[in-house]
């Protein structure tokens, strides 16, 4: 059971569970300040329940969430949602920019109220999104539902970093929970509006993988992509995983080792207030009907990907310009296309009897 009270929303503070549940909710026409208010008094009600293993009000089957499995709802906020409540949104809280790599379908993007359900039981998260669009009917509607993965509970020893489906070690250098570079990075900053405060902003974007284009690229070739081996995820100039990349290291010929648009190299931020905190799950999606063989003619087999999702103070100051420097030049933009994109504020946590997205009443 992860506790639901609290400063901070826990699905921020807790380690990301083996299943995800993206719910993009569109307020209706018809939902005032005052109806916003009740719609989020409810769904916090629900959200502390279930989380606890308890039910929600006129839940008919709380036996599928009595062992909750670590699950945890996270609330974020889009622009017209803070706007609708007649609070002040901070300056990032708009699509980001258009990037030359993006082809973005409004199927993936965007939200008014995205619900964030992790856990590591699939029963537990299906029936908890259930319950949250339940009580959502009137006073919103559902635009889109995204779901993800990760490995098993138990599979791994806990600490393991996750693979994504190209088989790399993915989140080897991100801020851990806990630590000062983790609380300089995520948590709000004192120029956001003061219902922000122990909030943070949260990007999330659908990353298509192309799968059978990748299959075209041997082990080495991977591992240049990346700047790192895939097997240990250790830097290509040695040591093991969690060694420091040497930046500077050349070949006998005089190339660099890591190369010059290896992934690592153009995300590499070492200022925390200015860096990110990653948080990938993979997804795995029926192929769309309609799909188009690539030039080799091959039938489309995949439709998949990372939902890659990130926590920052500012979105404008932290994710915009590392994303600008890798649409600019990153090998792995080769086999990967951003195709959904989403912003929210996440609110604090509260405390029992208060209601997620209180302050923006005040
Ligand atoms: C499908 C898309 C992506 C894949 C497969 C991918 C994969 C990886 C892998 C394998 C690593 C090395 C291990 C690690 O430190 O986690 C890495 C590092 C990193 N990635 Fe990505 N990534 C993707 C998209 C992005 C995006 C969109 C951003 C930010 C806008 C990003 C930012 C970073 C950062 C900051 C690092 C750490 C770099 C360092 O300091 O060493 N990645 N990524």
């Amino acid at each position: 059971v992860v506790p639901f009270h609290g400063h901070h929303q826990a699905g921020v503070t807790s380690s990301p569970g083996a299943f995800v549940t993206y719910l993009s909710l569109t307020l209706r026409e018809t939902t005032d300040a005052e109806a916003l208010r009740r719609w989020l008094r409810v769904l916090t009600d629900d959200a502390a329940r279930l989380t606890q293993g308890g039910r929600a009000l006129a839940d008919l089957e709380p036996e599928l969430v009595a062992r909750p499995a670590g699950l945890t709802v996270t609330f974020g906020f889009g622009r017209a949602l803070v706007e609708r409540a007649g609070a002040t949104a901070p300056a990032w809280l708009e699509p980001l920019p258009a990037f030359s790599i993006d082809r973005l379908e409004d199927r993936y993007s965007g939200a008014d109220l995205l619900l964030i359900v992790h856990g590591d039981d699939q029963t537990v998260v299906t029936h908890t999104a259930r319950m949250l669009l339940r009580d959502s009917r009137s006073f919103a509607t559902l635009k889109w539902r995204q779901t993800g993965f990760r490995r098993a509970h138990g599979t791994d020893p806990s600490g393991t970093t996750f693979r994504n489906p190209f088989g790399q070690l993915d989140g080897t250098t991100n801020a851990k929970l806990g630590t000062a570079d983790f609380d300089a990075t995520v948590w709000a900053r004192p120029d956001a509006p003061a219902w922000l405060a122990g909030g943070t902003g949260f990007v999330l974007r659908r990353i298509e993988m192309d799968m059978d284009g990748w299959d075209k690229v041997g082990r080495d070739g991977r591992g240049n992509v990346i700047g790192r081996h895939v097997d240990t995820g250790a830097p290509l100039t040695g040591g093991t995983e969690h060694s420091e990349p040497d930046f500077d290291a050349t070949t006998r010929l005089g190339f660099p080792v890591i190369n010059d648009v290896a992934h690592i190299r153009r995300a590499r931020e070492t200022d925390p207030a200015n860096s990110i905190v990653r948080m990938a799950f993979a997804y795995d999606d029926a192929v769309d009907p309609g799909a188009v063989p690539g030039d080799d003619g091959l039938e489309v087999i995949s439709n998949t990907g990372l939902l890659f999702g990130s926590w920052q103070a500012d979105v404008t100051a932290q994710f915009v310009p590392m994303q600008a420097r890798l649409a600019e030049a990153d090998f792995l933009n080769t086999w990967t296309t951003p195709v959904g994109s989403t912003v929210v504020a996440v609110p604090p946590g509260c405390v029992e009897g208060g209601f997620i997205g209180e302050g923006l009443f005040a």
